[in-house]
């Protein structure tokens, strides 16, 4: 809710930033220094199915992605009373809406009459939603208010017959439904547990929408979705792009229930962890946090505000971060996907600021997924769908968060690894 109770404390958020970016930072160069990195027990494999069964695809479906909540937007993609947002991305068509308490609403979007869309265009506010088909009006309650030609519908109660309600839940900033209708409540700690306030002190209720685009893939969503989760393939995949900054296979894992926080030294920690702690850059707080099921989030510090040493710490307000939202969905089939692919800037900063390096950002991000990430997996996506029917892939155990992710989607779905 946009009101006095989502007051934001930059000073706590920044101090504690400060502590987590630090701690992650003396990890990531005790592991730099040891020549290491996190890592499971031993290597895992996984049957191909898991990314070419239709069964499987469709109990995932079902069992992942109506059943949980999954995250549709931030609380600035529907600021105030009126704002609409469209969420289509995992089956039914669902509205959700800012209402005139500030609380959020989500409904399928159906119309009673006969089932039509009934909002098809979100970019004008307002606070009556009329139906293109035949003109039956609604108020962001969800009630029909509207209801032109009354005489044929004798009997009827309009009072029954509103827009039909979608669990809806926000919480730090960020806006979730569970794709099935009903009214229940969504327990969102439970579902976040202890990520929940690694999220909340990000002050993503203030970050404001800059820039958002859709990523098709020839690739398993789970295939996608991997390619963020280990840096094993910084220098070989990415030479010119990621693999510069990054170290490569050096990667801190730090797990919160099925979700996880994913840290990748810079390059320069090769001759920082040689050095005594007192002569170590301060950091900005930044890394890969992934979201069960499908949402990754990428914390960064844009240059202009790192390049000489985080200026922004100390003074309150915490650094300049870009929020990188990627969201993995399933296609058409098991070898389809696509990602939504949304940058938003930290709420600190004026709206009135220039907007363009947050969209270079974007962009950037974009395109190496684009160019070096799925194109990887679509070849991949191919030859796992001819591979022999033994064949089973690797996950090594410096590839810890795919071992956890894919455990837990097989155990969600009833097809457990052992
Ligand atoms: S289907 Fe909406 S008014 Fe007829
Ligand atoms: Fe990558």
């Amino acid at each position: 809710m946009l009101d006095e109770d989502t007051r934001f404390d930059w000073a706590e958020s920044a101090e504690r930033q400060r502590e987590v970016a630090r701690d992650m930072q003396r990890k990531m160069n005790e592991l730099v220094r040891t020549k290491t990195t996190d890592r499971e027990a031993g290597p895992m494999r996984n049957d191909p199915a898991a990314y070419t069964d239709p069964q499987w695809f469709e109990a995932e479906k079902r069992e992942i992605f109506r059943k949980m909540p999954i995250l549709v937007g931030l609380t600035r993609d529907i600021e105030k009373p009126g704002d609409k947002m469209l969420f289509d991305a995992v089956g039914p068509s669902i509205l959700i809406l800012r209402k005139k308490d500030g609380t959020v609403g989500a409904y399928l979007n159906m119309c009673p009459h006969r089932a039509a869309k009934v909002v098809t265009d979100c970019s004008r506010n307002s606070s009556r939603m009329t139906c293109p088909f035949h003109g039956w009006t609604f108020d962001l309650e969800g009630k029909l208010i509207g209801f032109p030609g009354k005489e044929g519908f004798e009997g009827i109660d309009r009072e029954e017959i509103g827009l039909i309600k979608v669990p809806v839940a926000e919480r730090h900033g960020m806006i979730f439904v569970i794709a099935t209708p009903g009214d229940q409540e969504i327990d969102i700690d439970a579902h976040l547990g202890d990520f929940g306030p690694e999220l909340a002190q990000l002050g993503l209720e203030h970050a404001k929408p800059v820039k958002k685009s859709r990523l098709d893939v020839d690739a398993n969503w789970k295939y996608a979705l991997d390619t963020y989760g280990e840096g094993y393939h910084f220098s070989t995949l990415h030479p010119t792009s990621i693999g510069l900054s990054a170290m490569t296979d050096v990667m801190l894992y730090q797990g919160f229930g099925p979700h996880h926080r994913l840290g990748f030294p810079h390059v320069s920690a090769a001759e920082e962890s040689q050095k005594p702690e007192s002569e170590w850059a301060e950091k900005p707080y930044g890394g890969i946090h992934m979201m069960f099921p499908n949402t990754v989030f990428n914390i960064s510090t844009l240059e202009r505000y790192a390049a000489d040493g985080v200026p922004t710490i100390g003074d309150n307000k915490g650094p300049d971060h870009a929020f990188g939202i990627y969201r993995m969905f399933p296609g058409d089939e098991p070898g389809k996907a696509f990602t939504m692919m949304a940058t938003y800037r930290t709420g600190r900063i004026d709206d009135e600021e220039d907007t363009t390096p947050w969209e270079q950002f974007h962009d950037f991000i974009e395109n190496v997924v684009r160019t070096e990430d799925y194109s990887v997996s679509k070849d991949g996506q191919n030859n796992l769908e001819y591979a022999p029917e033994d064949f089973r892939m690797i996950y090594g155990s410096n590839e810890i968060s795919l071992q956890r992710f894919h455990r837990q989607i097989a155990k969600r779905i009833g097809r457990p690894i052992d």
